[in-house]
């Protein structure tokens, strides 16, 4: 898809589709549906429509308009963005969103869209409504041998005549580069485990660093033995898939020594719980479970070509968890890099133990911050369905930054506690922790195994185990793959950047 800004007055634009919003400004009782809009034109071409009662401007909703009278644009497209009072830049994500996927529906390839009045955020307008476009393009058919390639082709932003250009330009080319690393996210996560093996993990990675400036290092079985990447390779001993530990740099020059933010994901490519083994129903969706992975490398890409002045080195920890002769049992104790034992209860609670060490070594490589994302635990959809994902932090100043990062990524995270207390489930009689501690605040758990590994570091966990899949397609978002936490880790990245400054 191509992307472009111009400045026009919209009624003079030439365009299969031109897009507008529609607001919401009345109360419960009744719905006014006005164009967020202030264009005389517009408002006259939208005018029967809207009077007609069929637009609400309820979010999402699409009503398409024929010929409309006094524009040079053969349709127009008004998309409901919801109640004006609440109508900010992720609203307009989405709204761009389910614009490009009404007219991919359709067959219609081209659309513009006209920028809407904001109350505030003018100039990050293009790169919401860019990223709401780019990721309502992705659908994820790609083995379906009568796919039809069904991606729109031209996608135009119009600013008002007038409008500083080259501001809003900056603004949209961000938007195209967080939107297809969101993308490229989404179709790592979307291969099949025969398809995406952590040796071909490690090369998508390896060639993404190629492409985009990054240093890149991947190393294999005998480099995790030798770093002593006891509990890592605990789960990768039972496959024969060899585990690869990826190791991504950005390293801008003229960079502040400090901070060094270090990026740790889960990447197991595919999840069958090990001699605990998952039942049959749903265990197709444990290729997923290398999203947490895939959300870096996907943020790494966009990162080297956005280039903020903060150091970055994102460690992937690839492996598969099986069920083999060779594979690890209940009761087996493993030793961590940091030298911690662990006692392992359930051997499909892997995804701790590869974070454990690819954690700690973050640490050995010097980074001063710490963030991972994994697919962690089924118990984070119990506690926050598939609306927010989970979030924990060491302390409330890693957490303002990523608080900061979800205001302009409109992601959805909600924080967990850390408490101490939680720490008496995952207690071992005969080594230093236990690698399950049971049903019960099972999220919880699981970052509070996390916490053991990453000492006085301050950390951010990301459970997303619940949100990296979508199960029912949305009016914005294709089902499948959902690319979360690429947008907000570039963004944590950035605030690092001015907090520098
Ligand atoms: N990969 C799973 C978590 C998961 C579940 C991801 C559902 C996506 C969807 C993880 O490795 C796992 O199996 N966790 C166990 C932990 C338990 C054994 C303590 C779980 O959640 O059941
Ligand atoms: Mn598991
Ligand atoms: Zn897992």
């Amino acid at each position: 898809m191509d992307i472009r800004l111009i400045t026009a007055n919209p009624a003079e634009v030439e365009t299969e589709c031109l897009i507008v919003i529609a607001l919401d400004h009345g109360d419960k009782q009744k719905a006014d549906a006005r164009l967020a809009h202030n264009d005389a034109a517009l408002g006259k071409a939208a005018a029967e429509v809207i009077a007609s009662g069929e637009v609400t401007a309820k979010a999402l909703e699409t009503v398409l308009v024929h010929r409309p009278e006094g524009l040079k644009a053969k349709r127009l497209l008004i998309v409901g963005g919801g109640k004006a009072k609440t109508f900010g830049l992720a609203e307009l994500r989405k709204a761009s969103g389910a614009a490009v996927r009404f007219l991919k529906g359709r067959m219609i390839r081209t659309g513009t869209l006209a920028i809407p009045g904001l109350a505030s955020g003018e100039e990050d307008a293009p790169r919401a409504i860019t990223e709401g476009a780019i990721v309502a393009d992705f659908d994820p058919d790609t083995y379906r041998t009568d796919r039809k390639d069904q991606r729109m082709k031209d996608f135009t932003v119009a600013a008002a005549a007038g409008a500083d250009q080259a501001r809003l330009q900056r603004s949209l080319d961000h938007g195209r580069i967080v939107g297809e690393s969101q993308n490229f996210t989404r179709e790592l996560v979307n291969e099949p485990s025969n398809h995406m093996t952590p040796t071909i993990l490690a090369e998508r990675a390896r060639k993404m660093c190629e492409e985009f400036g990054l240093k890149c290092e991947v190393m294999g079985p005998v480099k995790i033995r030798e770093l002593k990447m006891g509990a890592f390779w605990s789960v990768a001993q039972g496959s024969d898939e060899e585990p690869r530990l990826i190791v991504m740099r950005y390293e801008p020059q003229g960079a502040p020594e400090n901070p060094v933010l270090g990026l740790i994901g889960k990447g197991v490519t595919f999840d069958t719980g090990g001699i605990s083994i998952k039942p049959a129903d749903g265990m197709e969706k444990m290729k997923y479970d290398m999203a947490g992975g895939a959300a870096m490398i996907g943020a790494m890409r966009a990162i080297a070509q956005i280039k903020p002045g903060v150091r970055v080195i994102s460690v992937v920890c690839a492996t598969e968890n099986m069920p083999s002769g060779k594979a690890q049992k209940p009761g087996d104790v493993q030793i961590a890099m940091s030298g911690k034992a662990i006692e392992i209860i359930n051997t499909d609670a892997e995804g701790r133990l590869l974070l454990a060490d690819g954690l700690h070594y973050g640490r050995t490589l010097g980074c001063t911050h710490l963030i991972d994302a994994a697919t962690l635990t089924g118990a984070v959809s119990v506690a926050l369905g598939q609306v927010n994902a989970g979030i924990f932090a060491s302390d409330d100043t890693i957490y303002g930054h990523f608080t900061t990062a979800l205001q302009r990524s409109g992601e959805k995270f909600w924080r967990l506690p850390l408490d101490p207390e939680y720490f008496e489930s995952i207690r071992s009689n005969i080594a230093d922790i236990i690698n399950s501690g049971g049903r019960y605040g099972g999220a919880i758990t699981a970052a509070m195994f996390l916490k053991e590994f990453v000492a006085d570091t301050p950390w951010i966990h990301l459970d997303i185990a619940g949100t990296a899949w979508i199960d029912d397609a949305r009016g914005w978002i294709a089902k499948g793959p959902s690319g979360i936490g690429v947008r907000s880790l570039v963004e944590f990245v950035r605030s690092f950047e001015s907090a520098a400054k």
